[in-house]
């Protein structure tokens, strides 16, 4: 029970790298509340997760619902121990390709979103806490022709550093994981066939130097190490998770 007595917040917690990371904290012991923005899924979500779990409905990119979110969760947890700023979402974009709209849509939900849900749950952080943000791999390097959302993560990446700095005082700890291709419903919402996606993935593991793509566990794992007393010491870092592909 490495989270015993814990309270935890997970934003994007209803899917991929976020569901199954709270499913790992509650296992370990957490209190966990996570947010999304689709209620179809809330009740097979609550199912799944059990009654260590509350499940929150809000946009990151909304203040608003970041403030009504903190408020939910100090009410029912009291204060917080770990947060994830997990919500995020990747695109594709060529240059020409790239229009207001999407340009909004990709640095709103990826840093708009990390630098909200940090200013809402900031006073019910409790001392000593772990705030963990959620990058990318393909910040690490320019190959992925992804250019907007990997400069997006190496933002989130930057925050880490200078909140790590900012809150010594408070003893919270900011820390980044940066995960690679990971199985999740994330690439399936690029609105590509189903054999398409199957060939993209088959062809994305072909150059990933342990030959697969992970799974939402393996960030699950390290995000665990880092929401636990046991990475005290840790503070300002990135974990790269992604089977060596950007190391390599
Ligand atoms: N999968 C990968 O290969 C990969 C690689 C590197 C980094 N990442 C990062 O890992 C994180 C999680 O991705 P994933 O692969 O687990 O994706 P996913 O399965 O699509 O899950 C994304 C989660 O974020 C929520 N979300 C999206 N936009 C939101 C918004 N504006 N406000 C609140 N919640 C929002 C989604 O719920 P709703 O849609 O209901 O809002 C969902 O719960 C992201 O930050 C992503 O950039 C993923």
């Amino acid at each position: 029970m490495r989270l015993k007595n814990k309270s935890a917040l997970i934003t994007g917690g209803t899917s991929g790298i976020g569901l199954a990371t709270a499913k790992l904290f509650i296992a370990e012991g957490a209190r966990v509340a996570v947010t999304g923005r689709d209620d179809a899924v809330f009740e097979q979500v609550k199912a799944e997760l059990g009654e260590n779990a509350l499940v929150l409905k809000g946009d990151v990119r909304s203040i608003e619902d970041m403030r009504r979110i903190a408020a939910e969760v100090k009410e029912k947890f009291g204060g917080l121990d770990v947060v994830f700023a997990n919500a995020g979402r990747a695109f594709p974009s060529a240059i020409n390709d790239i229009e207001e709209e999407l340009y909004n849509e990709i640095m709103d939900i990826n840093v708009k979103g990390v630098v909200f849900t940090l200013q809402a749950v900031l006073p019910d952080l409790r001392e000593g806490a772990s705030f963990i943000l959620n990058t990318s791999f393909v910040a690490q390097t320019g190959k992925h022709n992804i250019s907007l959302t990997a400069a997006a993560k190496a933002a989130v990446r930057s925050l880490a550093r200078s909140w790590s700095f900012e809150f010594l005082d408070r003893k919270i700890r900011f820390n980044a994981i940066a995960p690679g291709g990971i199985n999740t419903p994330l690439l399936g919402k690029w609105g590509m066939s189903d054999h398409d996606l199957q060939h993209f993935k088959n062809e994305f593991a072909k150059f990933v130097p342990v030959g697969h793509m992970g799974e939402p566990q393996d960030i699950a794992y390290a995000a665990l190490y880092l929401a636990s007393d046991e990475s005290s010491y840790v503070v300002g870092t990135e974990l790269v998770v992604d089977g060596g592909a950007s190391q390599l």
